[in-house]
């Protein structure tokens, strides 16, 4: 898919058909996630891959918004790693960036997929790292649950000359 067909028809998808999603194209969305741009190219992420149904399925009662995850068949839970962290508090926008970039490549792939925000609310923050068994170092930022569409969802065009400011406010 073209680049700027892809970002301007992204949309969140929050429901999806039982399909398995094929390993290979896991791989591409991960590979699509550590190649985001991160401060001085520190690349502060770490990624769990989640299948286990069990698993995704006790999300919900930890995530007041993330009851898609019961028909996900997989997420990725994007996370910080602040042993990598070389410049202090950027590993926010290397996440950020590296999320953005899983949710592009999902699109691109035929997948439907949702930004849930982790970071930085710390009820959500310690329940996660309990349940994925992460290291104290390791801050979970975001879940991607991630299937393949039931339908096809709207493009919108967002674009406001208002919110732009040419030269000086
Ligand atoms: C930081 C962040 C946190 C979000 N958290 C959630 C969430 O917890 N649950 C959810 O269903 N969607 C969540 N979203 C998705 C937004 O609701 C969605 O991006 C927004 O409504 C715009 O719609 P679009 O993604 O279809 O363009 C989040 C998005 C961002 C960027």
């Amino acid at each position: 898919m073209e680049t700027l067909k892809a970002i301007f028809t992204r949309r969140s998808v929050r429901r999806y058909r039982p399909d398995p999603i094929p390993d290979e194209i896991m791989q591409n969305l991960l590979r699509a996630a550590m190649s985001a741009p991160s401060a001085g190219n520190e690349q502060a992420w770490q990624f769990v891959v989640v299948t286990q149904r069990a698993l995704l399925d006790r999300i919900p009662a930890i995530h007041p918004h993330a009851q898609m995850l019961t028909e996900a068949q997989a997420a990725l839970l994007v996370c910080g790693d602040l042993q990598r962290e070389e410049h202090r508090g950027y590993w926010v926008q290397d996440c950020s960036a590296a999320t953005e970039n899983l949710l592009l490549a999902a699109h691109d792939q035929g997948l439907g997929a949702v930004w849930v925000g982790v970071y930085p609310r710390e009820e959500r923050i310690l329940p996660l790292r309990e349940l994925f068994r992460l290291p104290e170092t390791v801050i979970p930022f975001s879940l991607v649950p991630i299937g393949y569409p039931t339908e096809a969802a709207m493009a919108e065009d967002r674009f406001n000359l208002e919110r732009v400011h040419f030269n000086q406010w």
